[in-house]
């Protein structure tokens, strides 16, 4: 008997083991000396400063941690790089679980085209001087991430976390290195820590392209597995109106001529996504494209299990939301897995992508799913799971891959790459001819199909060099 439960148990064991490697998967880069000796020192003076996007490119917020009693927090900026003219911005702090605090300052009236030196001062401490530049037109770029998993191995190597944090500024570094003046924004659709752990976002902040660039957060499963988010995230224009999971909130965010709409896919209260959204489309009704970023991928592989009821859960409820403010692309991730939809409207296809590298005036919303940076799922037990009927490419990698956006005014493109590669797994351009929100030519309401008829009208005038304008009288 007691051999029999003795086999039992073994296999029993045998099991856990392979379904925890499984689920761990970890990938990351060896840090070297360089990174050790500057990842040690970060960690041990614990500021762990992080810039976010502010309401538009006019703004920035930031983010730190000091010890309780460290007076007033500011953030110093100045065009020069010795401080002169300087310009002191206030913030507010919170009490954290750590019992120091968490600083967040938001830097307002930033000019356009110009480089800003910036410091985070408490009577404690001011942090080193770093810069950051501002948007000269509509056109920018951005890396797009996910679930990058800052993580320390669940047998407690505490140098996973640190080789984590290098993989992450190593790709930082290569997405740098492939544009042509820098990024502007880093897109991540959730899942940034694994644990939810302070020391997994302070790993973040770690990296030294984040000094110029602000990282847009956004609340993943895992992120919420600890507090440590709440505390971290200084993210703009936050609903606080609805349900919100705890940590996080929907937030919204201008950047171009580009409306990013974040949501909290955790929180499955669809009206009060809804009145977010409407929200925000409302407070900017002239911003050509929208974007949503979430965590929950839609329409990539139908992995089976909790990943794939998770999705699936997602669908109904977003889908309509994407449809009824003319979302153009969402930024997804959970799976872990690369994809690309077609362009769907009312949970269908509305476009098929399938083979095409791009669309001009897309019927819906075209959703993305990068793949992880530190836990990429590929191995040869998944190259054979099946893929939505929405989606139009899909890829399996045991590496990381990373996404080089490049917005302009009439477009939107994405290449996508794995770690080491010069070219690109996969590129898509977007293309949009109209400046209206939405989908022309979604066949949806007899409103749109006004506006399509009005477009044209004003084509056709325009044509003969007449200018046709409405001006509408609302008094709402
Ligand atoms: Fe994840
Ligand atoms: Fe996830």
């Amino acid at each position: 008997m007691k051999k029999l439960l003795k086999r039992v148990l073994s296999v029993v064991l045998a099991v856990i083991m392979m379904l925890s490697s499984l689920a761990l998967n970890s990938f990351a880069l060896t840090a070297d000396k360089a990174w050790e000796e500057y990842y040690s020192s970060y960690m041990e003076d614990g500021s762990a400063v992080f810039m976010s996007p502010g309401s538009d490119d006019t703004q920035r917020n930031f983010t730190w941690y000091s010890p309780l009693k460290s007076g007033a927090c500011s953030v110093l900026i100045s065009e020069s790089k010795d401080f002169s003219n300087a310009k002191s911005f206030a913030g507010t702090y919170v009490k954290t679980p750590q019992g120091d605090r968490s600083n967040k300052v938001t830097v307002t009236g930033l000019e356009a085209g110009t480089t800003y030196y910036y410091k985070c001062i408490t009577d404690y401490e001011v942090s080193e001087t770093a810069s950051f530049s501002t948007l000269s037109d509509a056109s920018f770029t951005a890396m797009y991430v996910t679930d990058i998993h800052l993580s320390d191995n669940e047998d407690g190597d505490e140098a996973s976390l640190m080789n984590h944090a290098y993989t992450f500024n190593e790709i930082a570094k290569k997405a740098q290195a492939k544009t042509n003046n820098g990024l502007d924004l880093v897109i991540s659709s959730g899942d940034q820590a694994t644990y939810g752990l302070r020391k997994e976002y302070m790993s973040l902040a770690s990296s030294t392209v984040l000094n110029d660039v602000p990282f847009a957060l956004c609340v993943g499963n895992h992120d919420r597995k600890g507090s440590a988010y709440k505390y971290f995230n200084n993210n703009p224009n936050k609903y606080e109106k609805g349900i919100s999971s705890y940590i996080g909130n929907d937030y919204w965010y201008v950047k171009g001529d580009v409306l990013f709409m974040v949501f909290d896919s955790n929180n499955y209260a669809a009206q009060s996504h809804y009145n977010f959204a409407k929200s925000a489309v409302k407070a900017n009704p002239d911003v050509k494209w929208r974007v949503a970023v979430m965590h929950h991928d839609m329409y990539g592989r139908l992995t089976e299990g909790r990943l794939e009821d998770a999705n699936e859960n997602r669908r109904p409820t977003f889908s309509d939301i994407f449809d009824d403010f003319g979302i153009d692309i969402a930024f997804l991730g959970h799976s872990h897995y690369y994809s690309m939809s077609n362009a769907v409207y009312n949970n269908e296809t509305a476009d098929d992508l399938s083979g095409k590298s791009s669309v001009t005036d897309a019927k819906g919303t075209i959703c993305f799913v990068s793949g992880s940076i530190n836990h990429p799922r590929g191995d040869e037990s998944t190259y054979d799971i099946p893929v939505c009927e929405q989606n139009a490419f899909a890829y399996v990698s045991d590496r990381p891959i990373y996404n080089i956006v490049d917005f302009t005014e009439d477009s939107i493109t994405i290449n996508s790459y794995e770690i080491d590669d010069d070219e690109p797994l996969h590129t898509f351009t977007i293309n949009k001819t109209t400046n209206e929100g939405g989908h022309p030519g979604a066949d949806n309401t007899v409103a749109d199909y006004f506006t399509r008829l009005f477009l044209e009208i004003r084509a056709f005038f325009e044509e003969f060099g007449i200018s046709v304008k409405v001006i509408f009288n609302n008094k709402d």
